[in-house]
Parts: structure tokens; C-alpha cells; sequence
């Protein structure tokens, strides 16, 4: 249907955008949403213009219903059927009805500029579809901070661009339900962005994005460097827990300047430890406890050994200007990751300040971090390790040119405050209600309407709203075909496989 449509050329004249009529505007029309009744159905996402006394005005259908009158009411099944064929003899049965929203006028549209009409059109006016030339004109890219991230969903020959510059300055959410295609954009983006030399730093939650085809990508083992820690916080990154106080208070006493400040950090410290399991002075319980901690730290540094580096100057050390940096935590328990977060986030904000003050710098240029599963860093009313850094950055980072892209499957579950700084949305696939609430409240390019499309979008389908786009759209988003790691896996086929295996290794010792 939407291939055989025939969408007319743009009018050199500077005439109607529109093609055929598509429908008749109806009931109360206001300036910014309009109704009307259709021949045919229009899909959700689809654009329409219509004149008005400002000027030919585009729209986004978010709305669409199909009613039969004789079809209305619960029935039995042979009263249901009569009125079926009543209905089919009867066009005037079948009301069609769709709500649009004004996205501006065309012709400021065309200058790069959103302006809505004041005057709403006449009921009565002409709806039509609006032509694909113009809808180009608005989506396409123009310049290089300019990047093609996919299509419109409904007009697949148009090419939808998103802008680097806004993206790189305000931060973006990109939330939606799971497997409905988050990091796929956010790989997607980087990718983008390694085009154009930027700089950016995935903290990479799955360990997802290895294998991503970029230039220059630089695959990265974070780094704590554990003299920056107080006690407390070094007792978290080893995984003493919480409530454990008396190995908590034991960590603190041995853990002094000359600890500290020991050429062998570690070596130094378990000795200090060491000294108490051995000391006659101390009490059972307290050699009890230096005794848990030495096996805590000697299993914390078997397992996340390549995380703590005494030795490291600044994290920033591990990572690379103009490059994509991805940051793996995957292995990391979330308090470790969390503070990976802070120390990073907070040393590249203070770099990006010091850059912009004119002092020394590492990042001469605008950095771009992106958190995957955000639920965990920024969860709303909790602090973790790392939420008020976040939180600085949501705030101060567009000054110095450092921005967020926040990916989470649960926006209700994400710090409010720090989701009401962002600038750019794409979503999908939302269904819990309190999700879609929230997503009405951090953005009110998202009416109630166009949430209720949500849920039934496909992966990769989604809608991008804000300062990174020129006005809302539905995008089916390119897919980034080499990542692999975090695919729906095809169980079916891996237990064939499995199952085949174990035969081939019998055979294969039999021969020998
Ligand atoms: N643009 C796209 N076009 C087609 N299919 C896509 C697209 N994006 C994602 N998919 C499909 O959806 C799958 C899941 O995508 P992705 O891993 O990006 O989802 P996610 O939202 O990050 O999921 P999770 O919440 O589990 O992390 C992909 O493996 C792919 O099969
Ligand atoms: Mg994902």
C-alpha cells in the first residue's frame, strides 16, 4: 500500500505540499491537533497537510480508529453477522477517524524554522498526504553534524537524519522496553560519531560492543586506582559487606598513610592485616575479622585484579581523544561499576572544565558518555555511588561539552531530576503505565495518543523527539549488523549443535 501511494513531486512554485486528498478536517479543529474522517485508513506516524488562513501547515497522525456504527455493540453471533453485511452494502457505516498533531508550518519548516500556525484550518478543509520531497527536506541532513540514523517508518524512501551537535551538548534517553533495539541505536550512534572523530565513552554494562566495526576503537579495562579511596569505599570495591562492621572498622585502622603511600599497596596492606590475625593483643573476634578481610581482598583481587591498579595517575590515562572508548564493566559487581562511572564522569568533567578555562587538558574537544542500563547508575530516590555525579554532569555538562545518552528499559525507574535535563528522546516500545506516564511528563512531544502506539512498535522501530531532530518522527533505525552479543539467541539451534558435539568428541577419541 505505502509503496504503490503515488506521492507527488515537490511544487517548484511554492504551491500545496500536499498530494491527493486523504480526508475531510471535522469536529472542533484547534491551531496545534486536528480531527478528521478519511476514505481510507492513515497510519499512526503518517504525515498530512493541511492550509490554513497561516499557510499550508504539516501534521503527524497519531490516531487512527475505524468504526462500523451497525458493528458497534456487542451482538450474537448471527445478528453480527447480518450487520456485517449491512455494513459492507453500506460505506456510510465504516467512520474513519484520525487526530493529527501540527509539527509547524511548511513553509518555515523549510527554513529551518518550527513555527505553528495560529488559526486553526476550517472544518471542512482538505487533508492530504504530505509530499515526500518536503518530508526529505525536513529529515535529511544538511552539513556535517549531520548523521543518517534510519528512516520514516511510514515514508521508508525518506532518510531521517539526527544532529551530532545536539547530541554532543544536550543529553539523550534512549528508553525503551527490552529487545526493542536501545543499544543497537546506541551502536549505531557511536559509530556516527566515530565518523566524525568524536569522542565517546560507552560504559558497556553486557560487554556487549567488542566487536562494533569502528575505526580506532579502543576496547578498555577500567581502572580504580585504590589509594584514591577512603576506607569505606575501599572495603565496597573489595565486596565487604555493608553490614560487616567490624571488618569495616578493622579496614579503617590499618589503613594509613603509609599504606597509602606504600611502593607495594596491596603487599603493605595485607601485612598490616597479617600483623592482627598474628597479634597476641588483638582479640578473637577482631583476628577473626582481619582474617575474613584477607580473604576477601585476595578473592577481590583473583577476580577483579585488572580493576584496581595502584599505580594509575588518572583514569583518563585509559582513555583516547577522538575516539570511541568502550569501557567494559561486565564483569564488575554494581558497586564497582558504579564507581568506575563517578571516577570517570567526574574526571572528564573537570578536564572539559579546566579545557574551557584555558588550563591543562586532556579533551580539547566535546565528549559524549553513554551509560547502558542507566536504572542501575541513576536510580530514582536512591543514591548510589555514582548518582550525584551523573547528576552534575545532566546539569553543568552542556557548558563544557560533556553529554549523556542514558539507555534504560525502565523509565519510571530512573532519577527524575537528572531525565528532566535531557533534550532528546527516542523510544519504544513502552508498555508499563507508569513508563508511559512518565514519558508524557519528561517530554510533551509525546501525547497520549502517540504512547499508546508504543507498545505495538517492532525492534528497531522507535520515536525520536527533540533537539537532536528536526521534529518528532517515527524511524524504523538502521540495524548495525555486526553486533552480534545481545541478540535474541536461537536456543533451538544451539542445542542442536550442543547435542551434536559430544558425538563428534567420542568419534574423534575412538580414532585416537
Ligand atoms: N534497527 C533495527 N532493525 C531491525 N532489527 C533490530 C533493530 N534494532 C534491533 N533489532 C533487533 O532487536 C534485537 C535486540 O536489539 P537490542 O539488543 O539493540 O535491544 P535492547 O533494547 O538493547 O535490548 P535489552 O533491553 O535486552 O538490552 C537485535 O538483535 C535485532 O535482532
Ligand atoms: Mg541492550
Amino acid at each position: 500500500m505505502q509503496g504503490r501511494r503515488p506521492y507527488r513531486v515537490s511544487n517548484s512554485q511554492g504551491g500545496a505540499w500536499g498530494l491527493s486528498e486523504v480526508g475531510i478536517v471535522i469536529g472542533e479543529a484547534r491551531p496545534k491537533r486536528i480531527e478528521f474522517t478519511s476514505k481510507n485508513p492513515v497510519r499512526v506516524g503518517d504525515y498530512v497537510t493541511v492550509d490554513t488562513d497561516d499557510g499550508s501547515v504539516l501534521y503527524m497522525t497519531e490516531y487512527f480508529k475505524n468504526v462500523s456504527a451497525l458493528l458497534s455493540e456487542s451482538k450474537d453471533y448471527l445478528t453480527a453477522d447480518e450487520a456485517r453485511r449491512a455494513s459492507l452494502k453500506n460505506p456510510r457505516d465504516r467512520v474513519r477517524i484520525g487526530v493529527a498533531r501540527a509539527l509547524g508550518l511548511v513553509r518555515d519548516l523549510l527554513n529551518g524554522k518550527r513555527i505553528y500556525p495560529t488559526v486553526p484550518p476550517e472544518p471542512g478543509a482538505s487533508v492530504e498526504y504530505a509530499d515526500e520531497e518536503l518530508l526529505r527536506k525536513i529529515y535529511g541532513g544538511h552539513g556535517d553534524s549531520w548523521v543518517e540514523v534510519g528512516q520514516l517508518l511510514r515514508r521508508p524512501s525518506v532518510p531521517v537524519s539526527v544532529n551530532l551537535d545536539a547530541l554532543a551538548s544536550r543529553h539523550l534517553a534512549i528508553l525503551a522496553a527490552t529487545g526493542k533495539g536501545k543499544s543497537n541505536l546506541l551502536a549505531l550512534l557511536a559509530k556516527r560519531v566515530a565518523e566524525r572523530n568524536g569522542t565517546l565513552v560507552l560504559f558497556d554494562y553486557h560487554g556487549e560492543y567488542r566487536e562494533l566495526n569502528i575505526r580506532g576503537l579502543r576496547f578498555v579495562s577500567p581502572k580504580i586506582n585504590p589509594r584514591h579511596l577512603n576506607s569505606e569505599e575501599l572495603a565496597d570495591m573489595l565486596g565487604v559487606r555493608k553490614n560487616a562492621e567490624r571488618q569495616r572498622s578493622i579496614l579503617g585502622k590499618v589503613y594509613t598513610k603509609d599504606v597509602i603511600n606504600a611502593a607495594n599497596f596491596w603487599e603493605a596492606l595485607e601485612k598490616k592485616l597479617k600483623d592482627i590475625v598474628e597479634s597476641e593483643k588483638a582479640g578473637p573476634q577482631d583476628r577473626q575479622a582481619a582474617q575474613r578481610l584477607l580473604d576477601i581482598m585476595r578473592r577481590a583481587l583473583n577476580v577483579w585484579g585488572r580493576i584496581f591498579d595502584p599505580s594509575a595517575r588518572t583514569p583518563l590515562d585509559t582513555i583516547a581523544n577522538n575516539r570511541v572508548n568502550v569501557l567494559d564493566v561486565s564483569d564488575l559487581t554494581e558497586l564497582q561499576a558504579q564507581r568506575i562511572v563517578s571516577t570517570y564522569l567526574d574526571s572528564i568533567l573537570q578536564d572539559r572544565k579546566s579545557a574551557l578555562r584555558g588550563g591543562e587538558c586532556k579533551f580539547r574537544s566535546p565528549v559524549v558518555v553513554a551509560i547502558e542500563e542507566a536504572h542501575v547508575f541513576m536510580p530514582a530516590g536512591e543514591d548510589t555511588e555514582c548518582s550525584e555525579t551523573i547528576a552534575r554532569v545532566a546539569r553543568e555538562g552542556r557548558k563544557f561539552g560533556v553529554s549523556l545518552i542514558i539507555v534504560s528499559q525502565r523509565p519510571s525507574k530512573l532519577d527524575p531530576d537528572i531525565i528532566s535535563q535531557v533534550g532528546s528522546f527516542a523510544i519504544s516500545g513502552i508498555t508499563h503505565p507508569s513508563d508511559q506516564k512518565f514519558i508524557r511528563e519528561v517530554t510533551d512531544e509525546v501525547s497520549e495518543e502517540l504512547g499508546a502506539s508504543l507498545p505495538s512498535l517492532n525492534p528497531g522501530e522507535m520515536i525520536l523527539v527533540g533537539q537532536f531532530i528536526k521534529l518528532p518522527a517515527l524511524v524504523k533505525t538502521h540495524m548495525v549488523e555486526e553486533k552480534l552479543v545481545g541478540r535474541d539467541l536461537e536456543a533451538v539451534r544451539l542445542w542442536r549443535e550442543e547435542v551434536s558435539k559430544p558425538f563428534a568428541a567420542t568419534e574423534e577419541l575412538m580414532r585416537l
